[in-house]
């Protein structure tokens, strides 16, 4: 399954399926966006004036410390949720509802454990008016492409962590999404796994071209995978600063040029205030000092 290592330049056309050849598929506009939760009569503001563009066929990563609203703008994104301020557009039509052209992976892979691997990707594909024929050849294909083949008839509970991360995305990706969402997708990983499926990740999208959104605490695995870091201040959430990574894929990782963007990222996320969750109950001042600031990019 393993491709060389190419210069992004001599890649193939970028389309996975023949359908989305030569589209200009995926791209998400994002336009003064603000959000806020109702805490039982207390107004939580989470996210304000998010103002973004991704093109169609990037790959995005966004960190920001914990709880600045980085969960919630996938869920704007995914159409889960429609109570906010300001205008989401796909391909310049609005976001009301969550559709098959857009996936999400979450931390947890969320199969459902009665049902072996096939079944669950399967299972994605319900809305989709094609042949039953057609339905097993697209698990089939994305069970492969997720390094997954010979697993069909597994279930969840004989896989290890990375293989139902992998299936997870297989389910993401069967529809063919525009975009695919992923929070935090391989947070629960060791260290190995994480790495192993970030490369898989990085061919993955050189091959499905699908625009990719991704959150995670991890800046190297952003700047790896990344074409754009985007770096949020809390809280509420705002976009603080777009840190772009300019170097063609697949990367080195790594590299002297990565860790350059690297530092810059996480000198950006250090220079933020550790700040209390402020849906929590007061707890005292918050503590800007040395830990405090640690605990802002650990957390
Ligand atoms: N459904 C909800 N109701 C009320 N508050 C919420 C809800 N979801 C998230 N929050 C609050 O919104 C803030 C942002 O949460 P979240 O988007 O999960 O942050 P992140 O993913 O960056 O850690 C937090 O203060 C969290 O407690
Ligand atoms: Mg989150």
């Amino acid at each position: 399954m393993r491709q060389a290592k190419v210069p992004s330049s001599s890649l193939p056309p970028p389309a996975a399926s023949a359908s989305r050849a030569g589209e200009q598929a995926g791209a998400l506009h994002i336009q003064g966006v603000s959000k806020s939760y109702d805490l039982g009569g207390r107004v939580l503001p989470v996210l304000e004036s998010i103002d973004l563009f991704i093109p169609a066929g990037q790959f995005i990563s966004i960190v920001g410390q914990s709880g600045c609203g980085k969960s919630t703008l996938l869920r704007l994104l995914e159409g889960l949720d429609t109570g906010y301020v300001g205008r989401i557009t796909l391909d310049g039509a609005p976001i009301v509802a969550p559709g098959l052209d857009r996936g999400i992976v979450f931390q947890d892979h969320r199969l459902l454990p009665w049902m072996t691997l096939e079944k669950n990707v399967e299972l994605a594909l319900r809305m989709r008016p094609l042949p039953a024929a057609r339905k097993a050849d697209l698990v089939e294909e994305y069970l492969a492409l997720v390094g997954l083949q010979g697993f069909e008839h597994a279930y969840p509970h004989q896989l290890s962590g990375g293989m139902a991360q992998r299936a997870a995305i297989a389910r993401a990706l069967v529809n063919e999404p525009k975009v695919l969402l992923l929070d935090e997708p391989f947070g629960a990983l060791d260290a190995l796994t994480r790495i192993r499926l970030q490369q898989e990740l990085q061919r993955i999208w050189m091959r499905s071209r699908s625009t990719m959104i991704m959150v995670t605490h991890d800046v190297a695995e952003a700047v790896f995978l990344s074409d754009l870091v985007v770096v949020m201040d809390g809280k509420p959430g705002r976009i603080g600063r777009q840190v772009r990574v300019p170097y063609p894929h697949s990367r080195e990782r790594g590299s002297a040029l990565l860790q350059e963007i690297e530092r810059e990222i996480l000198g950006l996320l250090l220079d933020q205030p550790a700040t209390p969750d402020p849906s929590m109950p007061s707890l005292g001042a918050p503590s800007v000092t040395g830990g405090g600031r640690l605990a802002a990019v650990k957390a």
